[in-house]
């Protein structure tokens, strides 16, 4: 028997007695498209699964997005064994030995700990991304992920506002997310050669497929298409701070085998810091598409 459990007040929900061994069936995949409408973050227990199967997993609800990996860059962390097809967010290196949280100050990894979405820095149509805890520390030596309902934030905004923002456009670029999450050193040209994502345009309120509309600032969104910098800056900033008050945010605290699925057109996500380097911490990610090729950006 499978269950839906909330775990907040405005979303965010765990699915137990979930079997992601064998090729999900009508009823499994219902069952989850149904409490991802509802809840927007979805925490199935008990997910001992393989990345294989993972990704078997994934591709029920849609196309994989596979990472971007740049010829002549430097490798990701991970562990050898992770395959094309997965984001690596954990801190084992490619010999499976801790990385030191704070051995790199200037670690790309960490503009994870700014509420984003995932991928809004490029134009393919990301739909949800699903984080596998192979590896989990306890809450107390850090690592949860916090994530934040950007429907309900829309819901409450005043009546002037919603107007004001139905039309507007935001412009999201990789490189101005990780200066507003406060990567210190310079950009140069050769890194964005590295990273050459160009700057890219998303509507500023989504509606979801099932009807509710959402703020779609992510962490990447660093302008307003057709204002000033500045303003559009200000505009952007008050919707994210706003968005990410305390009422909207839900803290998950990892278990083991967790696979979290969230909606990156709806809610936003962020990284908290590890406070020891004892525990190893093993996850990985697939992303997927509502539509089109199995490819990269
Ligand atoms: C991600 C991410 C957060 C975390 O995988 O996209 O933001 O807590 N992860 O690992
Ligand atoms: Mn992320």
């Amino acid at each position: 028997m499978m269950q839906v459990n909330p775990l907040h007040p405005l979303f965010a929900a765990e699915l137990i007695g979930a079997d992601l061994t064998a090729p999900p069936d009508d009823q499994l995949v219902r069952t989850v498209e149904d409490a991802m409408a509802r809840y927007g973050v979805l925490a199935i227990r008990d997910a001992e699964i393989s990345d294989e199967q993972q990704k078997d997993f994934s591709r029920a609800f849609g196309p994989l997005e596979i990472p971007s990996r740049v010829p002549g860059a430097a490798r990701p962390v991970g562990k050898p064994q992770v395959t094309p097809e997965i984001f690596y967010a954990g801190n084992l290196d490619h010999d499976g030995e801790i990385i030191p949280y704070g051995s790199d100050p200037k670690s790309l990894a960490k503009g994870a700990e700014r509420f984003h979405t995932d991928s809004s820095f490029h134009t393919m149509p990301t739909k949800w991304s699903l984080l596998h805890g192979v590896e989990t520390p306890p809450s107390s030596a850090g690592g949860d992920t916090w994530f934040v309902d950007a429907r309900a934030a829309y819901d409450d905004l005043s009546d002037a506002m919603k107007a004001r923002i139905e039309p507007l456009v935001g412009l999201h670029d990789f490189w101005e997310g990780r200066k507003l999450a406060g990567f210190k050193a310079e950009i140069t040209p050769e890194m964005r050669l590295i990273i050459p994502f160009p700057t890219v345009r998303h509507p500023l309120v989504r509606t979801m497929p099932y009807g509710r509309k959402t703020i779609y600032v992510g962490g990447h969104c660093f302008g307003i298409e057709g204002m000033g910098a500045e303003e559009g800056l200000a505009l952007v900033e008050e919707l994210y701070a706003h968005a990410t008050q305390e009422e909207y945010v839900y803290r998950h605290q990892w278990r083991q085998w967790d696979l979290v699925i969230w909606d990156n057109r709806c809610t936003m996500h962020a990284a908290t810091p590890l406070h020891s380097d004892d525990y190893r911490r093993d996850m990985r990610r697939t992303t997927i598409n509502e539509s089109g090729p199995e490819t990269s950006a």
